[in-house]
């Protein structure tokens, strides 16, 4: 039995405030699309799709003259560290399975590249499907953050994914 749903997390005042902030629509398809892989890679369908629901918690606004400032992005953003601990902090409060929320949490921090040193490294199959994820939602000039749906869809795709989860666990 999960304890916590993605719905619980979505309605949230900290999600709408950072979720929303880097685009609800590109994390409820970065949801779907890590469900959708979770299975290939044999990971656990509830952490990969509230690990992609939640990756780019952590996004800071950067603008200067009130335009998005990429250069300023470029050289400073650290939106994986920030979205890892605050996704972590998120999840234990609202009664997440410790396991599940570290696991959770090394998932959006290794969820792209620029928080990690250059070289070799291995990712573990729940950090490999939540990057496969946000890569094939990913458009030209980033679009995937301005995209938007209306509140009354976002909620009917939460719920929907919610009820997904929870047959494909009551099958295991
Ligand atoms: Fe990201
Ligand atoms: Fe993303």
């Amino acid at each position: 039995m999960r304890k916590v749903t993605l719905k619980a997390i979505y309605q949230h005042p900290i999600t709408q405030k950072y979720v929303r902030r880097s685009g609800m629509a590109h994390a409820i398809s970065v949801a779907y699309h890590a469900f959708g892989l979770a299975k290939e890679y044999d990971v656990n369908p509830d952490w990969a799709s509230k690990a992609g629901f939640l990756h780019d918690i952590g996004h800071y606004e950067w603008y200067s003259d009130g335009e998005w400032d990429y250069q300023l992005y470029r050289n400073y953003d650290i939106h994986p560290i920030k979205g890892a601990e605050r996704a972590h902090k998120l999840l234990v409060r609202l009664g997440e399975d410790k396991l599940a929320a570290k696991e959770i949490s090394h998932a959006i921090l290794f969820h792209t590249d620029s928080a990690l040193p250059s070289g070799n490294y291995e990712l573990s199959p729940l950090q490999k499907v939540v990057h496969l994820a946000d890569e094939k939602d990913k458009q030209p000039d980033n679009l995937h953050h301005y995209r938007n749906i209306d509140s009354l869809k976002e909620l009917l795709l939460i719920e929907e994914l919610d009820k997904k989860i929870e047959l494909i666990l009551s099958e295991e």
